[in-house]
């Protein structure tokens, strides 16, 4: 195939916002190549399912939606597995899916043209079956250093890379292992890379990292290096394009008293955080090794709190953990209702192949973790409720990204990442206008423009 030749290239993307940021990544690399979006599988030449590790059920979907690729793809098409599946199970994931022409890791997308070079030279003449390409050492290089300039976008949101990796340990947790070391890109690329989205359109920026709040990127000017709470000026002050700026997702141990204050002072981040804090009760996060206590986690809210009244939470929690008992439960579910989570994420815990907990004997019994998974999905939604029927009444700042499915109705977001509905002229279309409250629903809000 020449390289000019239009070709179709089909992403499915599993898991957190970092994967979805690897998968514009990659089809802003195999663009030079030719390779154009498809939804539809089965017009693909190039079929990516850029995988999640996280939890047992997000790493046995890929298998099953291997079989369906296997079975619905166009004749000849490349498969690759890509993303923490791939950099966990490498030569497994041939062995088991031997159909599957290339395996790369998180840090080696960059190197994607070369691998699809090399999938069809080794591509078996006799059957015309590619010889699995495992890609998923560490490089030295940074990705960050090989990826085309520009970034295909569309709307006025983008997410931005700016930390990758986790030296924290959680017991529970695969990340460490999958995506390797902390590791911070330099303030100079990062603004760069602003500069770019801006003059695509962008005004809504998410910094995203798997511990993001632990970034220290070197500084500009050779000022050391820089926190993120550092970061986000540099941005807020070099690129003033960007009126909304947010980071996910964050670890409590690096919440530091700059990143606190950057609450108060930065304009543009929006009073809205999403802090994981996994369970309410410190025998659980000691065993959690997550290195604070809930008391710990509750004075940074109020911290929080105290610079920017209006912020508004958001939370993990994991379930069944090995070793809770109803007491430590209930501790969560009473620091749920203490916090009043605007909206949060649960799991029921998921023994993930080498971390520690894994190894605890004191297992849960599935059935006992499906009750408090259960319960504590209604708690979080009794808070989520209580907050959006709390806002109707007021005016909140709105950022109009999509139609609405009835005629003349617009869709925005609030600063609480709300969906907020209204009726309204297309041409609001990527601006923020305030907009008057008038219904607040389970899962979004109606309003008025003013
Ligand atoms: N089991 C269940 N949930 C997990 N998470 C991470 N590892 C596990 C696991 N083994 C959850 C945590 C984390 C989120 C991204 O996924 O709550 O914050
Ligand atoms: Fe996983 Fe803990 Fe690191 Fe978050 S901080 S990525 S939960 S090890």
């Amino acid at each position: 195939m020449s390289t000019c030749e239009k070709k179709k290239l089909y992403i499915k993307t599993y898991g957190c916002q970092m994967n979805v940021y690897d998968s514009g990544r990659m089809a802003d690399i195999l663009a030079p190549l030719g390779y154009q979006a498809t939804e539809i599988l089965g017009e693909a030449d190039m079929v990516i399912l850029n995988t999640c590790h996280i939890r047992e059920k997000a790493e046995e979907k890929v298998f099953s939606d291997l079989g369906r690729v296997r079975d619905g793809q166009k004749e000849g098409a490349l498969i690759a597995v890509a993303g923490c599946v791939a950099q966990a199970n490498g030569e497994h994931i041939i062995k088991r899916a031997p159909y599957v022409d290339i395996v790369l890791g998180p840090q080696t997308y960059h190197r994607l043209p070369e691998m699809v070079a090399k999938a069809h030279r080794a591509r078996d003449e006799k059957t015309g079956r590619g010889r699995g390409i495992v890609e998923t050492d560490f490089p030295l290089e940074s990705k960050f250093d090989s990826l085309p300039d520009t970034q295909s976008i569309q709307g006025t949101s983008a997410f931005l890379s700016v930390q990758e990796g986790c030296d924290k340990f959680c017991t529970f947790c695969v990340v460490p292992y999958t995506r390797g070391a902390e590791y911070s890109r330099p303030v100079a690329s990062i603004l760069e890379e602003t500069k770019r989205l801006t003059d695509q359109g962008i005004i809504e920026l998410t910094l995203l990292g798997q511990n993001v709040n632990a970034y220290h990127g070197e500084h500009l000017d050779g000022a050391g290096t820089a926190s993120l709470a550092q970061l986000m000026e540099a941005i807020a002050t070099h690129v003033p394009s960007i009126k909304r700026l947010r980071y996910i997702t964050s670890h409590p141990k690096d919440m530091s008293d700059d990143l606190i204050r950057a609450h108060g002072d930065l304009d543009c981040l929006m009073p809205y955080l999403h802090l994981p804090v996994q369970s309410g009760s410190d025998r659980l996060l000691e065993r959690m090794n997550r290195q604070h206590t809930a008391a710990h986690y509750l004075e940074i809210l109020e911290r929080l709190r105290k610079v920017r009244p209006d912020i508004a939470l958001s939370s993990d929690f994991i379930v069944g953990f090995p070793g809770e008992s109803d007491q430590d439960f209930e501790d969560t579910v009473a620091l749920v209702k203490n916090v009043g989570y605007v909206q949060a994420y649960s799991f029921k815990y998921s023994i993930r192949p080498g971390t520690p907990a894994g190894l605890y004997e004191d297992q849960i019994p599935e059935a006992v973790k499906d009750t408090r998974l259960a319960h504590l999905q209604e708690v979080i939604l009794e808070g989520q409720k209580a907050f959006n029927a709390a806002c109707s009444g007021r005016t909140l700042p709105v950022l109009f990204d999509r139609m609405g499915k009835t005629p003349g109705q617009i869709v925005g977001k609030s600063p609480y990442l709300q969906s907020v509905h209204i009726q309204g002229p297309e041409s609001l279309m990527g601006h923020i206008v305030n907009v008057h409250i008038t219904h607040g629903y389970a899962n979004s809000l109606e309003g008025v423009m003013l």
